[in-house]
């Protein structure tokens, strides 16, 4: 029902942006080149949002940048079907990505940084691989805007999304410059020049979910000796956090659906990942000798580095703590410390896993 519902608020939107006074003008400025749009765009985001927490961004109302991009849009996206994987359906990939304005924005300055760099020390082609382009590849296109001599390779799970985005970089004009390939971007092959700039925006907080991980595994080795990756960087940050502030009336943030007092957590900083680092298992002990009577759960986060971009925490769905569930009952973990506290929570799943069953005591 929820993918329904989703298809139809945007073909809303579709039709709101394509028949939309306000972009038709924008668009039709002969000063204004779709670059200067975007730019524009982003720099009206706020630079660090009001604490914006996971689950929340599906629901926010539509980004300037998708409605944008909606009035661009030849057609339709197809009514969203499930596909097998980690695939995003062809609404998700705009409704979770695009609204995550400040992920957007970052990964936008990142990629502006990374093909200013690739610029000065090469005269030549600038390559450049999207892994997981979504419907919408604002990363590639982005990527594209900012030199006539960057050449994108767009992979996608999804073929709707393809589709959609195939006809959007035609809509375009970008079409020597993009290609966008059906492709499963944790096996395939590539073949031709060295990737000067691989992006792939696959991950979720904690490197659970999203294949980031197997993506960069496959895709690094074909990047060429001082070529650049972004994420540059993710660290994962873990916590064990009092149940009873879970549970606190006074609510500022919601994690995972469920308000909270927002309490800033003594995070530990477990896992350092580069993309290209072989990393099978995510797996990390918190010391919890030193836990109060008290019940617990265990909140996982990261800090995505995007050259020198950082996101953190709240600032987005791809940062922001979730709470490790129980996998036979689908709900939090929790750890009931009555007497003696055990030595450690140890956690331990592999990079895409959803975090079902991630903590256990030792
Ligand atoms: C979080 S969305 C990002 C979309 C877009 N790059 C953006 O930044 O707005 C991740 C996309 O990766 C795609 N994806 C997931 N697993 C993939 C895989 N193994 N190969 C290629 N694409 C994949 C999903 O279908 C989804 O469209």
């Amino acid at each position: 029902m929820k993918a329904v519902a989703d298809w139809k608020n945007l073909v809303t939107l579709y039709k709101k942006a394509r028949y939309s006074i306000f972009y038709a003008e924008w668009w039709n400025k002969s000063s204004s080149s779709i670059l200067l749009n975007l730019e524009e765009i982003i720099e009206n985001y706020p630079d660090r949002p009001a604490i914006l927490p996971k689950g929340s961004v599906a629901t926010n109302s539509p980004s300037t940048l998708e409605q944008y991009f909606f009035h661009h849009l030849p057609f339709l996206p197809p009514r969203p079907q499930a596909i097998p994987g980690n695939g995003f359906s062809v609404t998700d990939s705009i409704t979770n990505s695009l609204r995550d304005e400040i992920r957007t924005k970052k990964f936008m300055l990142g990629i502006k940084e990374a093909v200013g760099q690739l610029r000065l020390s090469n005269s030549g082609l600038i390559h450049v691989i999207d892994a997981g382009c979504g419907t919408i590849p604002i990363l590639g296109i982005y990527a594209a805007l900012l030199s006539p001599k960057v050449r994108v390779v767009c992979l996608e799970l999804n073929p709707q999304s393809v589709a959609v985005a195939q006809a959007l970089v035609k809509t375009l004009g970008l079409e020597d410059q993009i290609t966008v390939i059906h492709q499963d971007a944790t096996t395939c092959r590539i073949s031709g020049a060295p990737i000067d700039l691989l992006i792939s925006e696959t991950m979720n907080s904690g490197l659970f979910e999203e294949p980031l991980v197997p993506i960069m595994t496959n895709l690094h080795q074909y990047v060429r000796p001082g070529g650049l990756v972004l994420p540059s960087r993710v660290d994962i940050l873990g916590t064990l956090f009092p149940y009873e502030d879970v549970l606190a009336s006074s609510l500022i943030v919601n994690i995972q659906g469920t308000p909270v007092t927002y309490v800033e957590p003594n995070w530990q900083r477990v896992l350092t990942y580069h993309p290209g680092d072989l990393l099978t298992r995510i797996h990390f002990a918190l010391p919890s000798r030193h836990l109060r009577r008290g019940k617990y759960v265990d909140l996982i986060s990261s800090t995505v580095s995007i050259g020198s971009q950082t996101i953190r925490g709240y600032d987005s769905s791809i940062s922001a703590p979730a709470i490790a569930l129980n996998h036979t009952s689908n709900d939090w973990w929790i750890l009931d410390v009555t007497e003696q506290p055990p030595p450690s929570i140890i956690i331990n799943y592999a990079p895409g896993d959803s975090l079902n069953g991630a903590a256990s005591v030792k």
